[in-house]
């Protein structure tokens, strides 16, 4: 058979990989009630590692090349009226927010702690968003309140994905859609996950998840070819709600 015609083998990861993975991965969302978790989560990221959180994010180049992704408009922000942040941090994505949405969008900026809310607001210098302090599963919007959602590295802060995909779907319009970047468990998420005290997901079992609640992976985005190879950087898909 040429080779063009083969059907090709689905990725694998050895299992030899995988363990080591999981041996590296921090399994604290798993060991204590979400309360807990929450606490700890609330306490890391006001701490000074949440003070170098940008800083991070600088070196990682996941602020520059996530610009690229909504400066290039593969993600385009062109339309969306009104847009919700979740987790915000230290407004890594609200940055690219305000610079390539429209000028007349609102953008709301939501996170767990109030203290990174700050660091958003300082960092940010600009008098266009507004800040709520929130549990991305117990979103304070009405439904369908939202055009765009963007989501960065969060969803991984929760036991399971589906209550947060469900809060955000709720406040998102049909039609509306979503910029979501997690953690994948593979090497480098292993290793996010030891940093951050989260977890991890698998691509295909979030993609059917999301498919089951309405919201469609309408493209996976690649901060750059090589993260597309290694599998670096997480999953980083638009999401559409039906
Ligand atoms: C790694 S930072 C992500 C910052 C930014 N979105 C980005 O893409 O770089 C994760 C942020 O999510 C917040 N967070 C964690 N759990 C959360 C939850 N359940 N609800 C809302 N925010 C949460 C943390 O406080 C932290 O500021």
């Amino acid at each position: 058979m040429p080779s063009t015609l083969k059907p090709k083998r689905p990725r694998r990861q050895r299992t030899g990989g995988k363990a080591l993975n999981r041996l590296i991965e921090n399994d604290l969302i798993r060991k204590v009630s979400y309360d807990e978790y929450r606490d700890k989560v609330q306490r890391v990221y006001g701490g000074p590692k949440g003070a170098v959180l940008s800083l991070c994010s600088l070196m990682s180049l996941h602020i520059p090349l996530g610009e690229r992704i909504f400066r290039s408009r593969k993600f385009d922000l062109r339309g969306a009226k009104a847009i919700l942040d979740v987790g915000s941090g230290a407004g890594q994505i609200a940055g690219h927010l305000l610079k390539y949405g429209d000028p007349d969008a609102t953008v709301t900026c939501t996170d767990l702690s109030r203290q990174m809310l700050r660091r958003a607001r300082n960092r940010l210098k600009s008098g266009r968003p507004r800040f709520v302090a929130c549990d991305l599963s117990q979103l304070p919007f009405e439904d369908a309140a939202f055009d765009c959602i963007t989501c960065g590295y969060v969803l991984e802060h929760l036991p399971r994905a589906e209550p947060g995909l469900a809060e955000m779907s709720r406040v998102l319009r049909p039609g509306g859609r979503m910029f979501l970047l997690t953690t994948e468990d593979n090497f480098s998420g292993a290793w996010t996950s030891r940093l951050w005290y989260c977890r991890t997901y698998n691509r295909a079992e979030l993609r059917r998840l999301c498919e089951q609640l309405g919201l469609h992976w309408k493209q996976e985005l690649w901060f750059t070819r090589l993260h597309r190879v290694i599998r670096a950087g997480g999953i980083c898909v638009e999401i559409e709600k039906r």
